[in-house]
C-alpha cells in the first residue's frame, strides 16, 4: 500500500548541518520525496502541531525547542512509508534506538531528537495538511 507521511528534520539537526545527510539517507532507504521546505516555527505554531501532547510534562520545553530554530519539513511516499520511515528513525529516546537509526546515529537525546515522523494515516493526513497545501506536492 502506497503512503505518505510528513518528516520533520528537528532545528537540531538542521543547526548541525545535517539536512543533506538525513536526506539521503531517507532517499537511499527508498522513500521518495514528494514536497519539501525549510521554515521557522513560532512558539503557537509548534503548540499547534503537536496539540495531542498539550497536557504532557514535557509539552512546553517541547515545544519551545521546536521552535528555537529552522526546521525541514518533507513529505515522503512508498510503499508502508508511514512504518519504514518510523523504523528509520528509531525509537524515540536514542539511547534506545537501534543502531544504524537517524536517532541513534544523529539525536542529542530524548527531546532533541533530530526527526520526527508520522504514526499513523490519520496523523500523516493531518501533519501534511498542517506544512503543504495540494500545489506543493509533486504527483
Ligand atoms: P512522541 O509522539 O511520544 O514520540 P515520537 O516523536 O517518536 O512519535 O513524542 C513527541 C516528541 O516529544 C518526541 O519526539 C520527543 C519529545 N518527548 C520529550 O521531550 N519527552 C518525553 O518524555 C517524550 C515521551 C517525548
Amino acid at each position: 500500500m502506497t503512503q505518505q507521511t510528513l518528516s520533520i528534520i528537528k532545528p537540531d539537526a538542521v543547526e548541525r548541518g545535517l539536512t543533506g545527510t538525513i536526506l539521503a539517507r531517507i532517499q537511499d532507504a527508498g522513500l521518495r520525496l514528494v514536497a519539501l521546505k525549510m521554515l521557522h516555527l513560532d512558539t503557537t505554531e509548534a503548540e499547534a502541531f503537536y496539540a495531542v501532547h498539550k497536557d504532557k510534562p514535557f509539552f512546553g520545553s517541547l515545544t519551545s525547542y521546536m521552535s528555537s530554530g529552522p526546521i525541514v519539513v518533507a513529505v515522503l511516499e512508498g510503499e508502508n512509508a508511514i512504518s519504514r520511515y518510523r523504523d528509520l528513525m528509531g525509537a524515540t529516546n536514542p539511547e534506545k534506538a537501534a543502531e544504524g537509526t537517524l536517532r541513534k546515529t544523529f539525536a542529542v537525546d530524548l527531546e532533541r531528537n533530530s526527526v520526527h515522523g508520522s504514526d499513523a494515516p490519520e496523523t500523516a493526513a493531518t501533519e501534511i495538511a498542517y506544512f503543504f497545501n495540494q500545489l506543493e506536492l509533486v504527483g
